[in-house]
C-alpha cells in the first residue's frame, strides 16, 4: 500500500482508511483489508487522518480501522477526537486492538468506535466487524446496539436488538438461572426457550429480557439462536468490573426485536477466566437493564456458582431420570449445604419426564426425590426431533413448533414465573 490517501495513483473511490501510527506493524490488517476492499482503501498517520476527517470526500468512507498499540495509550484523547470527528461525518470506526488495556478499550468504545477486534486478527474477524457495520443502520440515539443484523444462511431469519434497551415493568429485576447437573440434561434448552417465551409473552407489554451465556466452555445459546461471534466479549468479562452500562449494552446482540443475549466468548475458556466480581458486576448491569436475567450456567461448580445463587430468584437445576444425574444431583446439593448456601432457591427440573400414563415411570421419580430429599418441582417431557431441529436451526421451539409438548410445557412456566412477577411488583407498589 501507498503511504497516506493523496499519493495513491489508483483511481478507486477510497471507502475506508486504517490509522495507524505504522500500519506495517498490523501485517495481517493490510492482508485483510486488501480482500475486504481491494485497492479502495488507504493507510493514514494520526495526524493524517484529523486532517482527512474534515475534507471534502472524507464522508464517502465507510469507516476507519484504528489500529492501536500500547503505545497508543497515552493518545486516548487525540484519538477520541478523532472518532467523534469520523461519526460527526457518518464515517464509523473499528477499534483493531493489539495489547490494549480493556480500559483504553471502554474508553474509546464509550467515545463512539463502534465494534472492537483484538489483533492478531483472527481469521473472519475483521469481515465480521465490517458486515456487522454493513448491517447496523444508524440510530443516532442508540448508536451501541445491533439494530438489524442479519447472519449466516438464513437471510430470513432477524438477529434484531430490541428497539430500546430498559427496564418495563417498573420493579426489580427477576434473575432466573439454569444449570444442568448432567450435560446434555436440557439447561440450555429451557435457557433459551424460557428467555423467549417471557420476552413474547405479552403483546403488549412483556417484560425486557436478557439471556446472560455464562457456560463458557460448553457454550450454545449462541447456536441455537444462530448469533454471529463476538471477540469483544473475552475483554469486557475479564473486565467486568470496570463495564459501565454503555458497553455492556455494546456487547449484547440480539434476537427477534425482542431478547437481548449476552453471548458466552467464541473460544473455549477456562471458567475461572471470571471470579465472583466480575460475575456480580455483569449481574448488576443486567439486572439495571432489564426486567429479566436468565443465566446459562455452566454444569460444574465454581467460584462464582454461589454468587449467581446468592443474586437468583429461582436457581433451576436440569436433570434426567438416569443414575448419572441423581448421583451429580446428590452431590450438588451436599455442596451446597455444606456452604449453607439457599438451598430452597433450587427448582428441579425433571427433562424427558414420563407422561401421565407411564405410572412406572412416575413411581420411579418419585422414589428419586425422595432419595434426594427434595421436590421436583417442574417436568418437562420429551419433545421429539422438533427439539433438536430448533436448535439446529438457530430459533427458539416456539417459532418452529408452537404445539410442541416441550414448548407448551415451557410457556406454561414462563407464564407462572410472569404471573408471581407481576404480582410482587404490584405488592411493592
Ligand atoms: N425435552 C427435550 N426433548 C427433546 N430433545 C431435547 C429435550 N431437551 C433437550 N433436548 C436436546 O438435547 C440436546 C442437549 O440439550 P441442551 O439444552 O444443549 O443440554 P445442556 O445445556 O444441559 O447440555 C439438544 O440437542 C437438545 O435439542
Ligand atoms: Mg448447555
Amino acid at each position: 500500500m501507498s503511504s497516506g490517501l493523496a499519493l495513491r495513483a489508483d483511481p478507486a473511490p477510497i471507502l475506508a482508511c486504517t490509522v495507524s501510527r505504522n500500519v506495517h506493524h498490523f501485517d495481517l490488517l493490510i492482508e485483510d483489508m486488501e480482500a475486504e476492499l481491494g485497492n479502495a482503501w488507504g493507510d493514514l498517520s494520526f495526524a493524517e487522518a484529523r486532517s482527512f476527517i474534515h475534507q471534502p470526500g472524507a464522508e464517502n468512507l465507510e469507516f476507519l480501522a484504528l489500529a492501536l498499540t500500547p503505545k497508543d495509550e497515552g493518545d486516548l484523547g487525540m484519538i477520541g477526537e478523532l472518532i467523534k470527528a469520523a461519526k460527526a461525518r457518518g464515517v464509523r470506526s473499528i477499534l483493531v486492538a493489539h495489547e490494549l488495556k480493556p480500559a483504553s478499550l471502554h474508553e474509546l468504545l464509550r467515545l463512539g468506535a463502534e465494534d472492537f477486534v483484538p489483533y492478531p486478527l483472527s481469521n473472519s474477524a475483521l469481515h465480521d466487524a465490517i458486515t456487522r457495520l454493513r448491517n447496523q443502520t444508524s440510530a443516532p440515539d442508540m448508536p451501541q446496539v445491533h439494530p438489524v443484523r442479519i447472519v449466516g444462511e438464513h437471510p430470513e431469519r432477524n438477529t434484531q436488538a430490541p428497539a430500546t434497551i430498559a427496564p418495563r415493568l417498573g420493579g426489580k429485576a427477576a434473575v432466573f438461572a439454569i444449570q444442568g447437573l448432567a450435560g446434555g440434561t436440557g439447561a440450555s434448552t429451557l435457557a433459551v426457550n424460557l428467555a423467549w417465551e417471557l420476552a413474547t409473552i405479552d403483546k403488549q407489554k412483556s417484560p425486557s429480557v436478557c439471556l446472560i451465556d455464562l457456560d463458557l466452555q460448553a457454550s450454545t445459546i449462541s447456536a441455537y439462536l444462530d448469533l454471529p461471534r463476538r471477540d469483544l466479549i473475552i475483554e469486557l468479562l475479564q473486565d467486568a468490573r470496570n463495564m459501565d452500562v454503555d458497553a455492556f449494552k455494546q456487547a449484547l446482540l440480539g434476537y427477534g426485536g425482542k431478547l437481548s443475549v449476552f453471548p458466552a466468548p467464541p473460544d473455549v475458556l477456562p471458567l475461572d477466566l471470571i471470579g465472583p466480581e466480575e460475575v456480580e458486576a455483569l449481574l448488576n448491569l443486567a439486572t439495571q437493564c432489564f426486567d429479566v436475567v436468565v443465566v446459562d450456567m455452566p454444569h460444574t461448580l465454581v467460584m462464582w456458582t454461589e454468587t449467581v445463587l446468592n443474586r437468583a430468584d429461582v436457581f433451576f437445576t436440569t436433570m434426567e431420570r438416569d443414575m448419572r444425574s441423581a448421583q451429580n444431583a446428590m452431590r450438588f446439593l451436599k455442596a451446597l449445604r455444606a456452604e449453607s448456601l439457599p438451598v430452597e432457591k433450587l427448582n428441579f427440573v425433571l427433562n424427558r419426564a414420563p407422561g401421565l400414563t407411564d405410572l412406572n415411570g412416575k413411581a420411579r421419580v418419585k422414589r428419586l426425590a425422595e432419595s434426594l430429599g427434595v421436590k421436583i418441582s417442574t417436568l418437562l417431557p420429551d419433545g421429539g426431533l422438533q427439539v433438536v431441529q430448533a436448535g439446529d436451526e438457530g430459533q427458539p421451539l416456539c417459532e418452529i413448533a408452537r404445539r410442541n409438548v416441550l414448548r407448551k410445557e415451557i410457556a406454561r412456566l414462563a407464564t407462572g414465573l410472569h404471573k408471581a412477577m407481576i404480582s410482587e411488583f404490584q405488592a411493592k407498589a
